[in-house]
């Protein structure tokens, strides 16, 4: 059985007048990959603000192996649909940021940072700059970041949201892969079903705003997953499933 590493518990989120997030609960387990799959507006980046410690939620906990990690950010790292790298830096540097933030000298993040370049598909590209790159490999650079900020969650709010369609695929196959390498515990947002499926363990679908989890469905299909899945009874069967509590939402 594997461990629990966050968990998510009863969270309730009102703005003024806006009742927002209604009661979610979820579970990620250690190297598990998880997806919050929910219309657009429903909440899911608070929700998301809410377990990296960004935003206070109304009622419920944020918990981390075991310990509330409640309205306290540094314990997850979290990435964005738009890259935010630094454009006057290097992809290296950029790549090694957060640790430089904490305190490693530049030879040393430098190096480190230089070692996942291969496995992040960046190799050859340490010394150029973001405008110097295609989207896809801008959002390889940003998840290699996010990976060094802290390596054991990850969460993934939208990162392939701004993509052409045959780059976000190619990404969405490299992210399983590489997930599966580093054995990191990924909490993904996405509104796409299929992404969802394809690279999840479990998919929480949550309804309209104000948001509850309409849906916990279990993806049983093996690893690693080639593309021919789509074509698999079991996914279509799956996608049904999702499907029909999904488009009720949408
Ligand atoms: N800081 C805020 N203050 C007020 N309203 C907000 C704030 N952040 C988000 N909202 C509102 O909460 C709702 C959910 O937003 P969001 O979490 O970004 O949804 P999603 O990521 O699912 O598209 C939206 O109606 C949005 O306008
Ligand atoms: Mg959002």
């Amino acid at each position: 059985m594997k461990e629990t590493k966050l968990k998510v518990n009863q969270i309730r989120k009102a703005f003024p007048n806006l009742p927002t997030l209604q009661n979610i609960s979820l579970e990620l387990s250690e190297s598990q990959f998880v997806s919050v799959l929910g219309p657009s507006g429903c909440g899911k980046s608070t929700l998301f603000s809410i377990i990296a410690g960004l935003a206070s939620p109304d009622a419920g906990e944020v918990l981390i192996d075991g310990q509330s990690v409640t309205g306290r950010p540094g314990r997850v790292s979290f990435m964005h649909q738009k890259d935010l790298l630094l454009p006057w830096k290097s992809i290296l540097d950029n790549a090694a940021l957060p640790l430089f933030l904490q305190g490693v000298s530049t030879g040393e993040a430098r190096e480190r940072a230089q070692q996942y370049f291969h496995l992040f598909g960046l190799a050859g590209f340490e010394n150029y700059y973001p405008a110097q790159l295609s989207g896809g490999m801008r959002q390889r650079a940003a998840l290699l970041r996010t990976f060094l900020f802290s390596k054991d969650i990850l969460l993934l709010d939208e990162p392939f949201g701004g993509l052409d369609a045959m780059t976000r695929q190619s990404m969405q196959h490299w992210l399983m892969e590489v997930v599966q390498e580093l054995k990191a515990s990924v909490l993904l947002i996405t509104h796409d079903v299929d992404e969802a499926i394809w690279l999840s363990d479990r998919v929480y679908v949550l309804s309209r705003r104000p948001a509850v989890v309409k849906k916990v469905v279990e993806i049983p299909l093996k690893r690693p997953r080639q593309m021919n899945l789509f074509t698999d009874a079991t996914y279509i069967a799956l996608k049904e499933t999702i499907l029909d509590c999904f488009q009720r939402e949408v």
